[in-house]
């Protein structure tokens, strides 16, 4: 018989008990349930609300079913539903009538709310971890590659000299936004829900307190209805997932296109390879392009929980059963990718070599021309169009600006002197970019005194 059997003269549909089931998927907030039930029941007790034997034996037993869940030897029911009515069944086929007594002053709706409220804190807790991983290895590369200069792009054209250390440190911030990112949906995650019943609270008088205490949440809900129908946290974590993603993505993109012989920046480790059935010789960047694809999986579970919550009147709906799977695809597939993400960066081969020789070519230093005339007292705009000019020529000539002649850099402007080779060399190029957030070696050497600091003194809570 069902746990909410008593008005129901005919049993549900086998259809529809499958069909109406969550347990496939909610299984895994086993522990959480367990967790919320134990120091519901302990408040029960302290309130008087249950004899004291009875939720003595319902803490003890519950205790127990955790441990039997863990060590595997439980096996849930799908026509139990859901994980809070198996544990509850499992419970009473223990202990009887005293099992009966644990759901008093409470509902599914602020249980299930409460479960996923824990279980996603956790989550957030274990995915800031692997990202501090990641921020580490990116720092690493960076104190390694100071001096490994690259060239930097727009339009993926050629642009300006940077270095890999600061193209590294790119990524650190924007991963460093999401950790902060995560920290502030923890915030709203943290909120405790139980005694906001199946809507309207509970004429109980629960001490909602000492529950909020008891497992560990820093604030209380203030609103029933919301608290049972709020599904915002979980929103805001796909939505931070989803940005964790694109970030992943946009440096597979790039990794992907670094590792063809074309651009040969990078050689990727042999254990983060895949090779071909057909073709011998080939070596492919599968790892970063699963994670660019697994990209608009995430994506999908953010969509799929923002249209499921459009149309819902308040307070609780079944379709909210529909968060779980999304929310924990996403923070699946985001455990793994960033894991293995981390690991593919941290063992690939940088050449130096290749990527200094890219910086060389396609004129980045034109700009560093035009500046070193306007150092020179030459307005820029007219500096833009000499050197413009002098790329024009040098094109035609199949050479590189710095290998102009001195002669030939007198006949686009008398103000040429020997100092220009100085000027426009790469290393100049990049190091005396030392405006705060440039690609100057003094000033990526403080940006990652700073980063090393955030790092260390990260907390989510
Ligand atoms: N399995 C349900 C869910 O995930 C639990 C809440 C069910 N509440 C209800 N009144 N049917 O949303």
């Amino acid at each position: 018989m069902k746990l909410w059997g008593g008005r129901f003269e005919k049993a549900t549909d086998k259809k529809v008990d499958d069909f109406n089931s969550s347990i496939r998927f909610d299984y895994r907030m086993y522990k959480e349930d367990i967790t919320g039930s134990i120091a519901h029941a302990k408040m029960l007790k302290k309130q008087g609300i249950i004899p004291e034997n009875d939720a003595d034996l319902i803490i003890k037993t519950l205790k127990e079913i955790l441990s039997d869940i863990e060590e595997g030897k439980v096996s849930f029911e799908i026509d139990a539903e859901d994980i809070h009515m198996n544990i509850e069944k499992i419970l009473i086929s223990r202990i009887g009538d005293a099992g009966k007594r644990l759901h008093t002053g409470r509902s599914r709706n602020d249980q299930v709310a409460l479960d996923l409220r824990m279980y996603l804190k956790r989550e957030i807790i274990e995915i800031s971890e692997l990202l501090k991983e990641l921020l580490s290895v990116l720092l690493n590369l960076a104190d390694e590659h100071l001096d490994t200069i690259m060239p930097g792009y727009t339009h993926l054209q050629k642009a300006q000299p940077v270095t890999f250390s600061h193209h590294a440190l790119a990524y650190f911030e924007m991963f460093k936004r999401d950790l902060l990112r995560l920290k502030d949906t923890y915030k709203r995650t943290d909120v405790m829900p139980l005694g906001s019943g199946a809507l309207a609270g509970t004429t109980y008088p629960l001490d909602r307190e000492f529950v909020k205490e008891e497992l560990g949440f820093s604030e209380m809900s203030l609103n029933s209805l919301d608290a049972v129908s709020d599904r915002d946290f979980a929103i805001e974590l796909a939505s931070d997932l989803s940005i964790i993603m694109m970030h992943l993505s946009r440096f597979c993109e790039e990794l992907i296109l670094w590792s063809s012989h074309e651009f040969s920046f990078v050689t990727m480790d042999d254990s983060y390879s895949t090779g071909s059935s057909i073709m011998p010789q080939k070596k492919n960047p599968d790892v970063a392009e699963l994670i660019r694809g697994k990209t608009g999986r995430v994506y999908g579970d953010l969509n799929t929980l923002l249209v499921m919550m459009k149309g819902l009147p308040l307070a609780y709906n079944k379709d909210m059963q529909e968060d779980k799977e999304a929310i924990f695809d996403a923070v699946d597939t985001v455990k793994l990718c960033v894991d293995v993400f981390t690991k593919m960066i941290a063992t690939m081969k940088v050449n130096k070599d290749i990527m200094l020789k890219g910086a060389k070519g396609g004129f980045t230093n034109a700009t560093d021309v035009a500046d070193y005339l306007v150092k020179k007292s030459l307005p820029f705009r007219q500096a833009h169009e000499v050197v413009g000019k002098m790329v024009l020529y040098a094109i035609k000539e199949n050479k590189a600006l710095d290998e102009f002649s001195l002669e030939e850099f007198k006949k686009f402007s008398p103000l040429f002197d020997e100092d220009i080779y100085s000027a426009i060399s790469m290393e100049t190029c990049v190091n005396e970019r030392k405006i705060t957030g440039g690609p100057a070696k003094e000033t990526v050497q403080r940006a990652i005194k700073i980063s090393k600091e955030f790092l260390d003194n990260f907390k989510i809570k």
